[in-house]
């Protein structure tokens, strides 16, 4: 019902309706986080999820880039799919064996699964396999172990890394609520267009049902414009809304780039592909704002 509404709202270009339906303006992300009381560990990599429910927001684009950002400025970086379409292992051309799925479904270790992407970047890789997993963890009478098991599986991990990223899939899943309880931060990135806001009400909402469980603790990181025309009237509108909503949780936004749509297609990251376009001069300042807070 709610969607017929925004989509009413978009056809009529009825910005206050939907802007109504987004909430409030000023975000809190206090609100957002739980502190807990586990002793901090000496060394910790920053797990990032990239997340909308809304599809072609630039999910794995940004995934893929800001991953090869970061291993390029020396970070160690594993990028997980938490996607059946697997469009990571394709994007970078990566060829594997064992995927995430099997180490769901115990079939594999999890050293087994990780493949060297680039230096400083690894992958875990997903495919349609995964939706088997997916199955499998809806049959297990445990909802409590499933909303886990990304964390259980990953384990210590952590001390191998200085980025985790984690490319989710738009759909609302038991593997995607697991690996929201394993990130901690969040980067939501918006395409400009009214629908792909609705994808952030949804992520904000979710979050904030998450953050109620204890010793949680996943954090909005930023809202991240993607495929942003300044020419174009719309996009300035939508931003100006994103940037009055969420305020300094704007990143700078990623322009509209036939590089990254051309890029893929290559198995090339922006840096190979095109490494003075636009895209990449985006994806760098994402990569510095994330390296400048830690
Ligand atoms: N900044 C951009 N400019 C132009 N096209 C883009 C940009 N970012 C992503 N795209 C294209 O939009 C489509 C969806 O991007 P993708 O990263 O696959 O989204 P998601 O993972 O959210 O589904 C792809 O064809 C991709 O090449
Ligand atoms: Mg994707």
């Amino acid at each position: 019902m709610r969607h017929t509404q925004l989509f009413l709202g978009e056809d009529n270009n009825d910005q206050t309706t939907f802007y109504n339906n987004i909430g409030p303006s000023g975000y809190q992300d206090t609100a957002l986080e739980i502190q807990h009381d586990e002793p901090r560990e000496i060394k910790m990599s920053r797990r990032v999820g990239v997340l909308n429910y809304k599809g072609g927001t630039g999910k794995t684009t940004t995934v893929v880039n800001l991953g090869a950002g970061l291993a390029v400025r020396g970070k160690r970086t594993l990028c997980i799919d938490l996607d059946a379409q697997g469009s990571l292992a394709t994007y970078l051309g990566v060829s594997y064996t064992n995927s995430l799925a099997h180490v769901l479904l115990d079939q594999a270790n999890l050293n087994d699964c990780i493949v060297q992407a680039r230096e400083n970047l690894d992958l875990i890789p997903s495919d349609g396999n995964l939706l088997q997993a997916e199955g499998n963890m809806w049959r297990m009478q445990d909802n409590g172990i499933v909303r886990h098991i990304l964390a259980d599986k990953l384990g210590s991990i952590d001390d191998r890394y200085d980025y985790i990223l984690i490319d989710f899939s738009p759909s609302v899943s038991l593997l995607s609520e697991s690996g929201l309880r394993y990130i901690r931060e969040l980067v939501v990135p918006v395409s400009m267009s009214y629908l792909a806001m609705v994808g952030i009400r949804q992520v904000i909402q979710r979050l904030k049902d998450i953050s109620q469980v204890p010793r949680n603790r996943a954090r909005l990181y930023c809202v991240l414009p993607t495929i942003f025309s300044a020419r174009v009237q719309q996009d300035r509108e939508v931003l100006s809304i994103l940037r009055r909503h969420f305020g300094h949780k704007v990143a700078n936004p990623i322009r509209k780039s036939l590089k990254l749509v051309e890029a893929p297609s290559h198995h090339q990251t922006i840096y190979e592909y095109s490494p003075r376009s636009n895209a990449a001069a985006d994806y760098t300042l994402l990569v510095e704002r994330i390296l400048r807070n830690g």
